[in-house]
Parts: structure tokens; sequence; C-alpha cells
């Protein structure tokens, strides 16, 4: 009888383990944890719709396939929509090209006299030759040696500037441009020394947004330890972080 009992209270556990697993619950336990510690580190959520004018936005888009280091296609309209909302003459700076596919996408919805500048390690890059090679987060490692950074086909698009550098060595006093997107690499070091940057030299106003907001990621940690001075929004269901500056 007590081991009919026992292998009963097994099963039991199973299936309750596989009934919340089955139904997301660790993914909502993550999701909820993440608000409550992105909302104590002065990180308010703001949903899409309060970020643009989506009835006035029409975009042109392009190859839209999942593929691991790129955006999520919600992520791609929300970025691709604020590079169809800037002036003419006015410009993007990405940092992290990877394999081109939101500088395209971009790049599709500027107007004629934009351009975007897409900064990138160059390609064959050896880890061992940057100087922060042990700051590295393993996610970042594999991103340099993707074969699909040569993927990138910008013959087409004349208003594309690719830039071979570590973005931490590059002089953006140099570019003029009232958009970033920082989604180079995701250690505290260079998030911090990117941002510093774009904060610095960003048209005004201009529009700042970051990648790869996992709240308790360098990327957050980085973002914690300036959101008391800077007015930064988490954008709903997705993993950008918004920062408008007037
Ligand atoms: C996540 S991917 C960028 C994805 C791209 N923005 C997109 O939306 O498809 C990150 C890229 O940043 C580049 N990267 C990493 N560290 C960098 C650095 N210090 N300077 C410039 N680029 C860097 C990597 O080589 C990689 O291609």
């Amino acid at each position: 009888m007590i081991y009919r009992i026992k292998i009963f209270i097994k099963l039991l556990i199973f299936f309750i383990f596989r009934f919340l697993y089955d139904v997301n619950i660790w993914k909502s336990v993550l999701t909820y944890y993440r608000l409550h510690i992105s909302r104590k580190n002065s990180i308010d959520t703001i949903s899409i719709n309060k970020i643009i004018k989506w009835e006035e936005v029409s975009l042109k888009l392009k190859n839209l396939n999942l593929s691991g280091g790129n955006v999520s296609r919600l992520e791609m309209l929300i970025i691709t929509a604020f590079a169809s909302n800037l002036k003419d003459g006015e410009n993007v700076l990405e940092i992290g090209t990877f394999n081109g596919k939101t500088t395209i996408n971009c790049a599709l919805n500027i107007k004629n006299k934009s351009n975007i500048f897409t900064v990138d390690l160059p390609e064959g890059e050896k880890i061992e030759n940057i100087d922060r090679k042990d700051d590295y987060l393993d996610y970042d490692k594999k991103l340099i040696r993707d074969l699909k950074r040569k993927d990138k086909d910008f013959k087409n698009f004349d208003n594309i500037n690719q830039i071979y550098t570590d973005s931490t060595k590059l002089d953006f006093s140099l570019y003029d441009f009232s958009l970033a997107f920082i989604d180079g690499g995701h250690d505290y070091e260079t998030v911090k020394s990117d941002t510093k940057n774009c904060i610095s030299f960003i048209k005004r106003p201009g529009v700042i947004l970051w990648h790869d907001y996992d709240v308790t990621n360098p990327v957050g940690k980085y973002l914690h330890s300036i959101s008391e001075k800077y007015d930064i929004k988490w954008i709903e269901d997705t993993r950008l972080c918004i920062l408008k500056l007037s």
C-alpha cells in the first residue's frame, strides 16, 4: 500500500510540473520578476502605442526570417518605424551590424537625403584582439565569430555606410545622427561607452534604442545605473528600451 502511495505521489508531482511547464508558468514568473526589478530601478514599461503614432507610419520591410542574433519582428517594426519618422537628412547610427537585417530595413525606410551608419568589428576579428576580451559575454563572442556577419549585402544601398571598428574606439563626434540603435557588445563597459557616446553626440531631438534589455544582465545593470537621471522606458513585449532626448 505504502509503495502505491509513493508511486501515486511521484506521478502527481510529475504531472503538476508538466502542467506548469505546458502553461509556460516559468516564463510568466520570470517576466513578473523582471518587471518588478525593472520598476524598482525606475524603468517602467511603455506600450508600443504610446511611443509612436502608428496610424502615420507606413513601412517597407524585407527579409523578416528570424535567426539568432537578430531582433524580433515586433522590435524590427519599432526600429524601422522610428527610422521612417526621421526628417529628410536626419541619420541613423546602428552599433552592431551583424548580418545587416535591421540595417537594410532602416535603409528602406529613411528619406532620400538620410543615411545609416552601422558599426561592427572587422569581419574575422579575433576575440584576443579586443581590449576587453575578458569581459565579453559568450553570447557576444559567438556572434563575433558567426559567419552570418559576412552575409550582409549592402551593394544596392547607397545610403548605408559600414564602419568597421570597435565601437568603444569610434569618434562619435564625426557622425551626425538623430536615431541611435545600441546593439553591439553587451558587456557592461561596452554598453556604458556606447550609451555615453550616443547621449553626448546624438542630435536633439533624438531617440536612443537599446536592444537586449533582460533587466538583470549587464545591459540592464548599466541602464539601471543611469535611470534616475534619464527617463528610460522598457517597450512592452520587447527587449528594447527607449530614451527620447529633446
Ligand atoms: C546582436 S548583433 C547585432 C544585431 C543587429 N543589430 C540586428 O538587429 O540584426 C551584435 C553585433 O555587435 C558586434 N559587436 C560586438 N562587440 C562590438 C564592438 N565592441 N564594436 C562594434 N561591434 C561589436 C558583433 O560582431 C555582432 O555582429
